[in-house]
Parts: structure tokens; sequence; C-alpha cells
């Protein structure tokens, strides 16, 4: 033991930070409880994995390798997903700088990048993510829909925003109109904090 291990990184913000568009007791629960249980069980098979090369035992490595995408995918996407977020009333609108003309580049205007990045959102089956990613081969912005946590990942391509869609996410708050979170959401994104992780 004594190697590094996972830790849940604190909000960069206060817990009332975000309301009304996310409460803070759907905050606090999403990032203590839900945020967290993905560090721990990340942490968790990091042990396994240790045990077991210490006892000299086999692992299901299908399922435990499949487990550690899961459980790192939901660490990471949450720390993405609360960076790229700020106070409400000092955050969304429409971006300008290099990461407005960017998008404008892209997708033609940002009217039509916030309703291709909503429509990704709104259509996942049960639990996932929309993430506006960088493909570094074409440097050029593109759209992913992640199912869970680790599916339809795209290795490589660098996250620049990510919208968590998970009931978790909104269910204390929205009940299960995932559409009206969605719509709600855009006005905490922190474009700054976007605009920073654009290579
Ligand atoms: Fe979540």
């Amino acid at each position: 033991m004594g190697e590094k291990q996972y830790q849940l990184q604190p909000l960069p913000y206060d817990y009332k930070a975000l309301a009304p568009v996310i409460s803070e007791d759907l905050l606090r629960l999403h990032h203590d409880k839900h945020h967290a249980a993905y560090v721990n069980g990340a942490n968790a098979i990091l042990q396994k994995f240790e045990k077991a090369r210490k006892e000299g035992t086999d692992l299901d490595l299908k399922a435990i390798t499949k487990e550690y995408s899961f459980h790192f995918g939901g660490l990471f996407l949450h720390e993405r997903f609360w960076q790229n977020m700020g106070p409400t009333g000092k955050s969304g609108g429409k971006p300008g700088g290099r990461i407005g003309d960017a998008i404008e580049k892209e997708f033609g205007s940002f009217e039509r990048f916030k309703k291709e990045f909503s429509a990704v959102a709104s259509s996942v089956e049960g639990s996932g993510w929309a993430a506006l990613v960088f493909c570094g081969h074409i440097e050029r912005p593109q759209l992913v829909q992640i199912e869970k946590h680790n599916v339809n990942v795209t290795p490589q391509q660098k996250v620049l925003l990510v919208l968590d869609v998970w009931e978790h996410a909104y269910y204390l708050d929205y009940k299960n109109d995932r559409g009206k979170f969605i719509e709600n959401w855009w006005n905490v994104v922190n474009w700054d904090a976007v605009e920073k992780r654009l290579p």
C-alpha cells in the first residue's frame, strides 16, 4: 500500500451556488453520495487487484476491468461536470472567445449546437451523458453520447463539456422531467472553464 488512491474532488463552488437550477439538496446528494460512490468503487477495485497479486489468486479479469471502466468513467465525468458549471447569475449565456468561435465554426451557430447537444442528452436511453469533445485528429469539436459512464467513449478525445442525465442528476428537483433539467442547465454552464479545455 502507500500507493496513490482516487480522491473525491471537492466542488469548485458552494453547495448553494447552482440553485435554483440544481438545488443544494440535490447537489449534496449528487456529489457527496453518487460521485463519492464511484471514487470508492474505483479504489475498491485497486484493492482487489493488490490483494489478489499479493496472495497470488486469480481474478475475473473480464468483469473487474469492465467494473473499473465504469467507476473510473463515473468519477472522471463527475469531476468534469462540476468544473464545467458555475454559479447561477454568473454563468450560462452564449459563449464568446475561442470556444464561441469553435462552436460556431463546427455547428453553424450556437443555437444549432445547443439544439444538437440537448437532443444528445435527452435521447440517452436510461443512464448516461451528453459530451462535447475535441478530436485532436481533425482538430474539431464533436458530440458524443456516453451510455452509463463508459459505453461509446471515444478514446483520447478531450472532454470539453458534459451533462449528466442519469436520473440521480435531476430527479430530486425535476422528477422525471429531464427536458426541463436540460433546458435550465444551460444557465449554469461555465464557458470560461470549457474554453480552458480547448487545446
Ligand atoms: Fe451523476
